[in-house]
């Protein structure tokens, strides 16, 4: 049996016996954690890469984000920037100092690769010094699969179970000066930056910026993310700024297309 195999056998004890399966909120993070297992084996693919590294990365997104079932449950949401919880920490700590990790993969060969991306595959700005060729690599595929979910979530997933805002938060604000600038300047937005709920949905549309491989975008391009995000809502107040980052993002996703 592969890595990925008895690690998902567990993986299901684990959410089963420790979590509440009619809360929205963990149902979630469920549907979230196997989407990005795919999205890992498709950059995988796409790569090249071999076997074991594509088992490695497959356990890795299958726990990326164990410590948001612990998030749902006692914080009843996943907003860090007003909670100062961070689900990347308390995965790292759950799984290696109180050593869970054993329960999910018998070897003890790949603990500090799959420390290292759980630890990084949420920071706002991905500091690669000291890590090695491997665990770099490990750390840019679990942030894109893990962004490339954030953007299907948002054409599909309710809001509210998302980001604890409504529908009406994000028609009816006006977007913070900094937000629009940042995403003119094809960079990603800083959560503490946003102020409104159209800064937030924003921000989730700025991932794009911050993606590693060719293969993401096509991605993204292929499933048409950016127009079924932007078309998802009215936005009363900034239909013209909105117009304007729409075809910002879609010209940097040619842009990324052919370089
Ligand atoms: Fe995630």
């Amino acid at each position: 049996m592969n890595m990925y195999k008895s690690a998902n056998k567990y993986f299901n004890d684990f959410i089963n016996n420790n979590f509440d399966m009619n809360d929205e909120k963990i149902l979630h993070k469920v549907k979230h954690t196997y989407q990005v297992v795919n999205n890992a084996k498709y950059i995988c693919e796409k790569l090249n890469l071999d076997e074991l590294n594509t088992d490695i990365a497959m356990v890795i997104a299958l726990l990326h984000d164990i410590g948001r079932f612990t998030q749902a449950k006692e914080m009843k949401n996943f907003r860090e920037d007003i909670t100062n919880f961070d689900h990347a920490t308390l995965g790292v700590k759950l799984l290696f100092e109180k050593n869970e990790i054993r329960n999910f993969v018998n070897s003890s060969k790949y603990d500090e690769i799959i420390k290292q991306a759980i630890a990084n595959h949420s920071k706002y700005i991905f500091d690669d010094s000291g890590l090695s060729d491997d665990e770099i690599l490990q750390c840019k595929i679990i942030r894109d699969a893990d962004k490339l979910d954030s953007f299907r979530a948002k054409v599909v997933d309710d809001i509210y179970t998302m980001a604890n805002i409504y529908a009406e938060d994000i028609e009816n604000s006006v977007i913070t000066d900094k937000i629009y600038n940042d995403f003119m300047c094809e960079k990603t937005i800083l959560s503490k930056d946003r102020k409104t709920g159209i800064d937030m949905w924003i921000s989730y549309i700025a991932f794009i910026f911050g993606l590693n491989f060719k293969c993401s975008y096509q991605l993204i391009k292929e499933k048409d993310y950016i127009n079924k995000i932007f078309d998802r809502f009215e936005y009363k107040l900034e239909d013209k700024k909105m117009n304007d980052l729409r075809i910002k993002a879609l010209n940097y996703l040619e842009k990324k297309l052919i370089s």
